[in-house]
This record gives C-alpha cells, sequence and structure tokens, in this order.
C-alpha cells in the first residue's frame, strides 16, 4: 500500500522492545508513532533510526507551551525528520499561529493540533473552568486550529463525521480509539472499527494493542489494509 492509513502506536517502555515489534512491520503497511512514553526513555535516536528505515514516523509530544518555546520544539521536532507532530489547541491562537510558522505550510512535517483529550468527560472540563459539552469544545478547538492553518487535529473517530463536514477534505483527521470487530476494547471507551473509522472521515487511524499484541501483528495490518482498500474500490 502507498499511502498506509494504520499509524501503529509504539506504547513501549524501551526501544528494544519497540523496535522488536518495527522489525516484522513494513513502511508499506503502516506508519508509527512515538508517543511521551517511549520518546522520554529512549530519546531522540529512535525517530531517526526508525525514519532511516523507511517509516513515517508521528511524534505525539503534544507541546503546550508559551508560543516562543512551542515553536522551537516544533522546529525540533522537525528537524528529527518526524513526518507529523502535534501540540495541543489548548495552548491558544498564538501558540497555534507560533507553531505553523516555525512548521510552514508545505513542509515535510505536519503539524496538527490534540483537540479535547478523550480521556476527559464533563465533569473534568467543569473543573477547568470550559463551558459547554466535549463535543463543542472539540468542534470549538478543531476550527481554531484550521483557522491558524495547522494541517489538522486528533478526535474520536465518532466526531470525525461531524469535522469532516465542517472543515472540508483536506484537513487531516487522525484518530484513536480504533478496535477491529473481534478485539478487546481495552481501556478505550468510545470505540469505532477501522472500516467505520474511514467512513467516518478519518484519514489516519491510530491503533495501539490490537497491533501491538497481536499474535501476529502483521496479518492484523494486512486484514485492515485490505478492508480499508475495498472501502476505496467500492467509493
Ligand atoms: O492501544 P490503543 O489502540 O488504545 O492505543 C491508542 C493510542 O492512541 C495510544 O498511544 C494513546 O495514547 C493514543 N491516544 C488516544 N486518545 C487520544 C489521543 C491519543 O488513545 N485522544
Amino acid at each position: 500500500m502507498h499511502d498506509p492509513r494504520i499509524i501503529v502506536a509504539l506504547d513501549f517502555p524501551s526501544a528494544e522492545d519497540a523496535l522488536l515489534l518495527v522489525k516484522k512491520l513494513n513502511p508499506d503497511l503502516c506508519r508509527l508513532k512515538v508517543g511521551k512514553e517511549l520518546f522520554t526513555a529512549v530519546g531522540p535516536q529512535l525517530i531517526e533510526k526508525l525514519t532511516h528505515q523507511g517509516f513515517e514516523v508521528f511524534l505525539d509530544l503534544k507541546f503546550h507551551d508559551i508560543p516562543n518555546t512551542v515553536a522551537s520544539a516544533c522546529k525540533a521536532a522537525a528537524n528529527l525528520g518526524a513526518w507529523m507532530i502535534n501540540v495541543h489547541a489548548l495552548g491558544g491562537r498564538k501558540m497555534l499561529t507560533a507553531a505553523r510558522e516555525a512548521i510552514p505550510h508545505g513542509s515535510a512535517t505536519k503539524l496538527i493540533a490534540v483537540t479535547l483529550l478523550t480521556s476527559m468527560d464533563q465533569s473534568d472540563i467543569m473543573d477547568i473552568g470550559l463551558q459547554g459539552k466535549p463535543e463543542q469544545i472539540v468542534e470549538r478547538l478543531a476550527r481554531l486550529a484550521n483557522d491558524c492553518e495547522l494541517d489538522g487535529v486528533v478526535c474520536s473517530a465518532l466526531e470525525a463525521s461531524r469535522l469532516r463536514q465542517q472543515l472540508g477534505n483536506d484537513f487531516c483527521l487522525v484518530t484513536p480509539g480504533i478496535r477491529p470487530a473481534d478485539c478487546q476494547s481495552d481501556d478505550q471507551k468510545r470505540t469505532t472499527t477501522p472500516k467505520q473509522g474511514i467512513l467516518n472521515g478519518s484519514h489516519y487511524l491510530v491503533i495501539g494493542r490490537p497491533i501491538t499484541q497481536a499474535k501476529n501483528p502483521v496479518s492484523v495490518c494486512q486484514q485492515i489494509n485490505s478492508e480499508i482498500a475495498k472501502l476505496a474500490s467500492n467509493h
């Protein structure tokens, strides 16, 4: 597959664990996501290593700081060769604009924003003084990210169809919480299947445990890719 829609979340405590899985995968099957745990444990060399192996890497560090610091962090992340990086939309317009200026449109690195963490419910939102329902806040923050000309957002696949309608086809929607029909949901609450995620307008499906814990990770990826390819040929 030329442009794989799966991003495998490498949620591992060490480079050895992560590389054991990566050895079985290949860049035609999937992209890879490195998050705070793995990055903090092993450092930036891993990003360069995975990139040298031909993988496109989403560096999921969710930057949230003053505009100047976020802009510099974004530049440093892009210099590692990351295919995609992200910031928190809650950092606000000035921070998002500074990040965009640091990683201009058309750079090799895509810049997206996290809207509202899916772990936050209504009571968490009230605790921090935000008004409205989670889906309204997600929509507002996604519009803000779009206004600041970011390339897209991370959102739940359940919110994707509405955001797709409102923000158009070029705005990239990256969706975690994906579970193939025969998989357990683990601690994810609002899940969709890969097929439903794509039908809802997701560009990229972030998938962790259903692939990382599978007996045969390659065959899970292949199965998902062929489901997605069937959808494309039916439309
Ligand atoms: O194992 P699982 O498929 O649940 O992993 C999902 C991945 O997506 C994890 O790396 C998790 O941190 C990430 N993620 C998420 N929900 C968000 C943002 C990121 O599950 N809102």
